[in-house]
């Protein structure tokens, strides 16, 4: 089996290791375009080591922004934003990836340092919601969202289409969909936020017809030889996991079917009332069984970030690319800690040449 520091290859696309930094917002654009800060953020990510760097969330329209400080893809200048950050990452020895995602009912919201909850009704700063049906998440985020018209849903697609064009033109080669955490994706496939009656509606099969749509739809334009991947939230911890795992599995097979390369398990969101059970590399086992009964490679999340647990879960086969998230940000040179923490042959060569040589046998105290 392999270990963490093993290449990964799929489709024309090969990480160095089987590091990869997870998609985090930075809530830091103006616009929707990127700025200094990005480039300082995802440089020092592909720098430390990781063999896949993602963007964050970027939105493929400006209504579907979590916050006014989101990145997007609606634009020329915000694409043009992204090629000096892809070219970084790859200087820097990292594939470049990029997650594209739509924030439906929980978009026009405050930055989670600044409220975390809905924008005040009458701001300026903030706008309305869209939605498969009429129905607020609650809790921090009560604003009533607009049920999507069959129109509407046709122009979301295309958005998703526009921008991951954009996305592949501006050099990206790994794509990620948001399909999780109860962002409009999400909220078509959960009950909780789909009440419709009609064909996107109803039936586990007519919930999962907009993901699929979407996919099909950029799959057309997304190159053969790239990486299309998909987050998806296969659980909500509410009580009736069992049924929701099942038909979530059934979904990813449909992706699969419609052109889907990897899947990345994650959480659904969709309800304030779920609970987790938080603690070390607790959707791992799940992961294992999405990706045994889809036949499709994968990655998972949360709590990954110790380098004998994140090498071990590739070892067992449960996983074949780990996801980190804030295990990067408090330290983006974590691939070489791990490496030497786990007594790989030559850990400074995880690094990019012009520091592995010197780290060759220095040790840091
Ligand atoms: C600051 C921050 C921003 C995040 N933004 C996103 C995002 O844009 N898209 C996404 O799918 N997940 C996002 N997440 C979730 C992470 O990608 C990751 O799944 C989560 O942090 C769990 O991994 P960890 O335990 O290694 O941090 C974010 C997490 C953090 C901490």
């Amino acid at each position: 089996m392999p270990s963490l520091f093993d290449p990964f290859s799929l489709k024309g696309v090969t990480l160095r290791n089987r590091i990869a930094a997870s998609p985090m917002c930075q809530y830091s654009a103006t616009d929707g375009i990127a700025n200094i800060w990005h480039r300082v953020h995802y440089t020092s990510l592909a720098r430390g080591g990781a063999g896949l760097v993602t963007v964050e969330a970027t939105a493929v329209s400006p209504e579907g922004r979590i916050t006014p400080n989101c990145l997007g893809l609606w634009n020329d200048a915000q694409a043009d934003a992204f090629r000096p950050i892809v070219a970084a990452i790859e200087a820097a020895g990292a594939v470049p990836g990029i997650q594209l995602g739509h924030a439906g009912r929980k978009a026009s919201a405050n930055r989670p340092w600044e409220g975390d909850d809905h924008i005040a009704a009458g701001d300026p700063r903030g706008w309305p919601t869209i939605a498969p049906s009429a129905v607020a998440f609650g809790a921090n985020l009560p604003q009533i969202p607009r049920a999507m018209t069959q129109d509407d849903i046709v122009r979301v697609r295309d958005d998703f289409v526009a921008a991951a064009e954009r996305a592949r033109d501006a050099g990206f080669r790994w794509l990620l969909l948001h399909f999780a955490h109860g962002y409009l994706a999400q909220s078509f496939f959960s009950t909780y936020s789909n009440r419709r009656e009609d064909a996107y509606g109803g039936s586990a099969e007519n919930r999962g017809r907009f993901l699929t749509e979407t996919l099909a739809a950029v799959r057309a334009v997304w190159p053969a030889d790239r990486v299309l991947a998909v987050r998806f939230g296969v659980i909500e911890f509410d009580g009736r996991d069992d049924e929701t795992v099942a038909e979530s599995i059934d979904l990813v097979r449909r992706f699969k079917t419609e052109g889907l390369d990897f899947i990345d398990v994650s959480m659904g969101f969709s309800t304030p009332a779920a609970n987790i059970p938080w603690g070390p590399a607790f959707l791992a086992p799940l992961a294992e069984r999405v990706r045994q009964q889809t036949g499709l490679p994968g990655s998972t999340s949360w709590n990954l970030g110790e380098a004998e647990r994140a090498n071990g879960l590739i070892r067992d086969g449960k996983i074949d690319v780990a996801m980190l998230g804030r295990p990067l940000l408090a330290n983006p040179h974590w691939p070489y800690a791990a490496a030497l923490k786990l007594g790989i042959e030559k850990p400074s060569w995880v690094l990019p040449a012009p520091y592995a040589h010197w780290l060759e046998r220095y040790r840091p105290e």
